[in-house]
């Protein structure tokens, strides 16, 4: 079904290696830049070893995350010179689009650097970019290509049968502009594709086996591609052979009772609900411009409750933002106990270049973050498992 005409017959195929860090709509932007390599000719391979081009696709959230990739990298490429071995070294996706040309002189063995909505360019310069002596940089693309969307993802349709959900991006980027986060500067302005595209997506990957799909975005509650998020819901959830649906992730400023009464009308629609709060205080909710109170953030996980009876709920919390003060925390851990979330992924704040609270004071002492994590960590695992009894 899935016409190979064109494909580039290459006796040496190009030998690329991806690893992917980060977010799920990371994972599958590796996914459609491995489909749409492969048309081209090239041949993934499982060890970065066998590879003419290594590249590392990677999330900028947090400085934590960029010291690995940074130190993981520079040590595959020493090891690869120290055995005389010539291979292209790219770093990828969200790291890239923060770094742009200063990842060179970060890393000097970098070859290439490629923000997520440049990807495609990568894909059309693959083979001057294995023979050229020279360093490229695509940054600052303002979308993605369509051809990259459509085509790539029509060239990665996983075979066969699959209990794993299939990733279908339905929107990317992001205009909150929360002000610890990078996400608005790296992934750019909230796009979204057309929801036919969408819809024929997810008919063409049925045919092809799949059942289990999640739509993707970076807060799909601002989908705006001919029809709202709840509708755009209802529309794939309708789809025959649909038989499960998931979505990720809401902005809770953006979540309305009726994404919750079209997530509760379909049985095919797994009632999880992942919902960033970041905090429990009035003052650092502000302070990180996220839109709503406390309180608002009660009321809409009322209703969820209320609409999707037994509906798993799950958020991210950051401890030690600028100017939270011990109150400010207590107010948090006084949420998860109130709340109850089936599970809470926890984060130590980290300041980020571009963002608004880069510019504050970072004043809560690292040893002081480490506690206030450990201590939510410790509380939500106890919250966690008497939510979820074990026999
Ligand atoms: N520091 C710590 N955590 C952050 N997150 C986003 N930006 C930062 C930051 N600068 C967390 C938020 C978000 C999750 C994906 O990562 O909790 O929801
Ligand atoms: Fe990380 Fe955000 Fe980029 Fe995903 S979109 S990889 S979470 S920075």
């Amino acid at each position: 079904m899935f016409c190979e005409e064109g494909v580039p017959v290459d006796t040496m195929p190009t030998k690329v290696y991806i690893r992917t860090f980060g977010c799920q709509m990371n994972k599958r932007d590796s996914e459609i830049l491995a489909g749409a390599l492969r048309r081209r000719g090239a041949e993934l391979v499982d060890d970065w070893e066998d590879a003419d081009v290594v590249l590392f696709n990677t999330c900028a959230v947090r400085k934590h995350a960029e010291d690995r990739v940074f130190s993981i990298l520079g040590l595959l490429a020493k090891s690869a010179r120290s055995r005389g071995q010539r291979k292209v070294f790219g770093l990828l996706g969200c790291m890239a689009e923060e770094w742009k040309g200063d990842a060179f002189k970060k890393a000097p063995y970098l070859d290439l650097v490629c923000g997520p909505n440049d990807l495609y360019t990568l894909v059309e310069h693959l083979e001057d970019i294995v023979s050229a002596k020279r360093r490229w940089a695509f940054v600052g693309g303002e979308r993605r290509s369509d051809e990259f969307y459509s085509r790539g993802a029509y060239f990665t349709v996983p075979t066969g049968e699959s209990t794993e959900p299939t990733f279908v991006i339905v929107m990317e980027g992001c205009d909150n502009f929360c002000s610890y986060c990078i996400v608005p500067y790296v992934r750019g302005r909230e796009r979204s594709r057309p929801w036919r595209d969408v819809v024929e997506e997810v008919r063409m990957l049925v045919s092809a086996g799949r059942f289990s799909f999640m739509l993707l975005g970076q807060n799909v509650n601002s989908y705006a591609g001919g029809m709202d998020f709840p509708d755009l819901l209802d529309r794939v959830a309708r789809i025959e052979g649909v038989r499960e649906l998931s979505f990720a992730t809401s902005h809770p400023k953006d979540a309305h009772r009726r994404l919750f009464e079209v997530m509760a009308s379909h049985e095919n629609i797994r009632p999880y609900l992942h919902l960033p709060m970041q905090s429990g205080s009035d003052r650092i909710l502000r302070a990180m411009n996220r839109g709503y109170t406390y309180e608002e953030y009660l009321e809409k996980i009322a209703t969820y409750r209320a609409l999707v009876p037994n509906g798993y709920l799950s958020t991210d919390i950051i401890v030690g933002f600028p100017g939270e003060t011990e109150e400010d925390f207590l107010k948090t851990r006084r949420a998860l106990e109130e709340i109850r979330f089936d599970n809470a992924y926890i984060f130590k704040y980290s300041p980020r270049p571009f963002t608004k609270a880069s510019s504050l004071k970072d004043d809560v002492p690292l040893k002081e973050k480490e506690r206030r994590h450990q201590e939510l960590l410790t509380l939500q695992k106890r919250l966690s498992a008497a939510r979820r009894p074990s026999n």
